[in-house]
């Protein structure tokens, strides 16, 4: 036996751990272990020797290969940990520089509306409340004042999920309107209350100017001395908000809901010259929204004492106000999902809204 196994496997190791880089490293395990490497080339040499030199020989190279191969692994493992430490020191985040107009993606035009509603509501010192999208009978109609078979339920177009084994009221149905956030909000709020409410409604109706889903945001203020006057002064500021025009002319026209007496709607006034729409000015009216002095049967079902408490309450149609305010013309498109249109309505998802900054970028 010719070589000197120990003196070969330290020589190795030494310089596997002397390995500056990945690719030295590479280039000593090529030199040691590969076809033309130095052990492999011993390993060659084994033949020539006798049967008991060849053993002795052969289990000492091994122990070299072994040797040599868990330097390199340790080796391997410090470089490409120091390689990364390397690369983090090196790199860096800049959190404040713009997105990238290619990578941006866009809010749609009911998210930005709705975030607008809670602006300037929220200002007004309005809380948000929530309700489910699928609501009880009982929430959704009995207890705003539409008992089975009152003619106000054909008009709803229900969709039914439940017929509800613990009676009629316990039946399911996809809630018609955000009204029966009201009738939530009575049942543990108590008074002074003053919330909207946003959120999806479903009917089942589908043209060109109905889709089965679409979105409310419902208005419900309660305490003692709330009045009429209350509700036009609210609606007054939120439209003048809503579509930045100062003095914006509102019309209340009397009305019927179950659930409010006197009941109103809303139109704002308008023009439509040359086929453009605008708001605030002219001699034409659109209607926005529903409203009302919550109806005494209404608060007293819900748990709220009607000699002591009063209120008014609104529910408007949030696609009706986009499009009106972003002169989007088919209702149909808001639920197509083409990002093509999103593109073009869609709004900088990090321009909050807010009325101290300005509602719309
Ligand atoms: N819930 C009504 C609807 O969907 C809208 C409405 C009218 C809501 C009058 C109200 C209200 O709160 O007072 O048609």
């Amino acid at each position: 036996m010719t070589i000197d196994a120990d003196a070969l496997a330290r020589e190795l190791t030494e310089r596997i751990e002397a390995a500056g880089d990945l690719k030295a490293l590479d280039a000593l395990r090529v030199a040691a272990l590969g076809k033309k490497g130095r052990i492999t080339a011993e390993m060659k040499q084994l033949g020539a020797l006798d049967a008991e030199a060849r053993k002795a020989a052969g289990q000492a190279l091994n122990a070299v290969k072994q040797q040599v191969t868990e330097a390199i692994e340790r080796r391997r493992a410090v470089l490409e940990d120091a390689a990364l430490e390397a690369q983090l020191a090196a790199e860096s985040v800049d959190v404040s520089l713009p997105v990238r107009p290619e990578r941006q993606g866009k809010l749609h035009p009911i998210s930005q509306t709705m975030d607008e509603i809670i602006a300037i509501f929220g200002q007004m010192g309005f809380a948000v409340a929530e309700g489910p999208d699928i609501e009880d009978d009982y929430k959704n109609f009995t207890a705003l004042n539409i008992p089975p078979e009152h003619p106000a339920r054909q008009m709803h177009d229900t969709f039914y999920l439940s017929d509800g084994a613990g009676g009629a009221d316990m039946a399911t149905v996809l809630r018609t309107h955000t009204s029966p956030v009201q009738v939530r909000t009575m049942e543990t709020v108590t008074p002074p209350i003053r919330v909207i409410a946003p959120g999806r409604t479903y009917r089942s109706d589908s043209d060109m100017t109905h889709t089965p889903m679409f979105h409310q945001v419902e208005g419900l203020v309660i305490d003692k001395t709330t009045h009429f006057g209350h509700l036009k002064g609210c609606l007054q500021d939120f439209c003048s908000a809503y579509f930045e025009v100062e003095d914006v002319p509102l019309r209340f026209r009397p009305s019927y809901f179950p659930f409010t007496e006197p009941s109103a709607e809303v139109d704002i006034g308008c023009s439509r010259e040359g086929g453009e729409l605008r708001i605030g000015a002219g001699d034409d009216w659109l209607e926005i929204l529903g409203c009302g002095m919550v109806h005494p049967r209404v608060l007293a079902m819900s748990g709220v004492d009607p000699d002591e408490y009063q209120g008014f309450a609104f529910g408007m149609g949030i696609e009706r106000i986009a499009m009106l305010k972003y002169g989007i013309p088919d209702l149909r498109t808001f639920f197509d999902a083409d990002v093509r249109w999103l593109d073009h309505y869609g709004f900088a998802p990090i321009e909050v809204p807010t009325l101290i900054r300005g509602l719309t970028p």
